[in-house]
């Protein structure tokens, strides 16, 4: 079955950096069934990280993602949520420099914190993260029989 995932190209791209990932995604056979370029207000950017309230680091993580326009992408393909992990890399480009030098976040994050690229974790955060970007659009089309 097709599964779906919201992917997040993180503010400070580049134009060129843009394109080659979207690229990528497409190369490695995903659908990109939505995709907008929108910056987060503080409150979105909130919400979307609600899991990490609390952590030394969620302040920062709300300026960085509230303080630019990201690509969200809807991504459907089979195993869709693994496979843009997989393509994205560990949350830590040091590490993922180490395990994985291909991955997007080996090549082109800054640190732990600017690390490029976004991925729902699992099913349940997928539908969260798509209905909060997406809003009711994107429902009836994800959920329409395949
Ligand atoms: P992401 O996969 O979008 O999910 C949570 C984000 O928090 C993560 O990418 C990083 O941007 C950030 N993050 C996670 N761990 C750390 C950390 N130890 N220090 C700074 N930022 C982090």
């Amino acid at each position: 079955p097709t599964e779906h995932t919201l992917a997040v190209i993180k503010p400070d791209y580049t134009q060129e950096l843009r394109d080659s990932i979207i690229n990528r995604i497409k190369e490695a056979g995903f659908s990109i069934s939505q995709v907008t370029e929108k910056k987060l207000t503080r409150d979105m950017a909130e919400e979307f990280y609600k899991d990490h309230v609390g952590k030394y680091f969620y302040n920062h993580l709300v300026d960085y993602m509230s303080r630019g326009p990201s690509v969200m992408m809807i991504l459907s393909k089979e195993n869709a949520i693994t496979e843009w992990r997989e393509m994205m890399g560990p949350t830590d480009p040091e590490q993922a420099k180490q395990g994985s030098p291909n991955c997007l976040r080996a090549q082109f994050a800054k640190s732990i914190l600017e690390n490029v690229v976004h991925g729902s974790s699992n099913v349940q955060h997928a539908m969260d993260n798509i209905m909060l970007i997406f809003g009711d659009i994107p429902k009836q089309t994800l959920l329409k029989k395949e």
